[in-house]
């Protein structure tokens, strides 16, 4: 039986150092302490929240019910062929202590996705992404447990339906599966991936950089623009890069020519977040006891470790002033719970 801990302050948990009370706390490290911690909440009626890196979540309020962290561990290599390996990870796991067992073994794949915070389960849920480079574009398959039933369901990357920071696990089926373990396929010969301008330019100058030079590079690029979580509280980016149509687009450009787009496909383009919220005046500004990132206006940050309530507050008021400024609306990025 893993050990349940009453009234436990979730403050180490949450990289947002939300102080909140759960009413029970317990971590788990394999799928019977899982069945049991979830069995616990069923029986003593209380509500659960998965918890895995804590580094995607805003904690509004303490929770009324069971938290449950994941903490199993766990690399296996199941399979491999002259040019790919796969491997099976268990959801526990640290994300970017996996990158760097990967780059020193020699699969290759995951150096632009280096220092995300978070774990490994929590990984395809928004498939994080960045520098040119999709959590979904290496995963073959996951395995997960089904809430209700307990049974361990197999995910095939197609029926996790991916799309840009979303999968399933965020709309059908929220909430109702715990991933347990996420297969990688991953190349053993380096097939670097410069897509992405600001990386290009970090490595300009180095012939055929290395996945290890790569991950180094992206290392530098984000330790230089998102605050550390562990010295400035904060959840990476707040809100997504809002899609619009090419027409809005044009719209938006005649009235302001330097506007941040990326082409998504012929009707619709990418805009920056921060581009918006930073010429909406918000970069840098504190209200509601919560800031604006300095160096980069994506990132809310709680440095006064309020409840999420706070941040929340501060993310209304840049999402009514974007609205108000250039008539696009902003999603929230992270999960809002209770
Ligand atoms: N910009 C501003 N003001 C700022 C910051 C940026 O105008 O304060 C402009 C920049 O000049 C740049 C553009 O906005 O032209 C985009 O900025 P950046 O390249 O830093 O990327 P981003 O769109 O802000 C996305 C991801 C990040 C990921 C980077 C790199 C989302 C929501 N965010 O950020 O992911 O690391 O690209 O690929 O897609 C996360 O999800 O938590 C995250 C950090």
């Amino acid at each position: 039986m893993p050990l349940f801990l009453p009234h436990f302050n979730l403050q180490k948990l949450n990289t947002l150092a939300v102080p909140a009370i759960a009413d029970y706390f317990v971590a788990v490290h394999n799928d019977s302490e899982l069945r049991e911690a979830l069995a616990f909440s069923r029986t003593e009626n209380l509500p659960h929240l998965l918890l895995g890196g804590g580094s995607n979540i805003v904690l509004q309020s303490d929770f009324p019910g069971v938290v449950i962290q994941l903490k199993s561990q766990g690399k296996e290599l199941i399979a491999e062929d002259e040019n790919f390996v796969w491997l099976k990870v268990s959801a526990g796991e640290n994300w970017h202590q996996l990158v760097e067992y990967t780059l020193a073994e020699g699969f290759y794949g995951l150096e632009n996705l280096s220092l995300i915070p978070g774990s490994v389960g929590a990984a395809p849920i928004q498939n994080i992404g960045a520098y040119g480079v999709e959590v979904k574009d290496l995963i073959s398959e996951l395995t997960a447990l089904e809430i209700r039933s307990g049974l361990t369901v197999n995910f095939t990357n197609e029926s996790c339906r991916f799309g840009y920071r979303d999968s399933i696990f965020k709309h059908t089926l929220k909430d109702q599966y715990v991933i347990t373990s996420v297969t990688f396929c991953l190349a053993k010969t380096p097939r670097p991936n410069l897509s992405y301008p600001a990386l290009q330019h970090a490595l300009a100058g180095v012939e055929k950089p290395t996945p290890q030079a790569i991950s180094d590079a992206v290392i530098a690029i984000r330790s230089e623009k998102l605050p550390d979580p562990a010295l400035i509280p904060n959840v990476g980016s707040f809100f997504k890069n809002p899609i619009i149509s090419t027409g809005q687009l044009s719209v938006l450009r005649s009235k302001y020519p330097d506007i941040v787009s990326y082409a998504v496909n012929e009707d619709s383009a990418k805009l920056a977040a921060a581009w918006l919220i930073d010429r909406a005046g918000w970069r840098g500004k504190t209200a509601d006891g919560a800031q604006v990132h300095v160096q980069q206006a994506l990132v809310l940050t709680n440095p006064q470790h309020l409840y999420g309530s706070a941040v929340l507050a501060l993310a209304k008021r840049v999402q009514d002033s974007v609205y108000a400024e250039f008539g696009v609306s902003l999603e929230m990025e992270p999960r809002v719970y209770p």
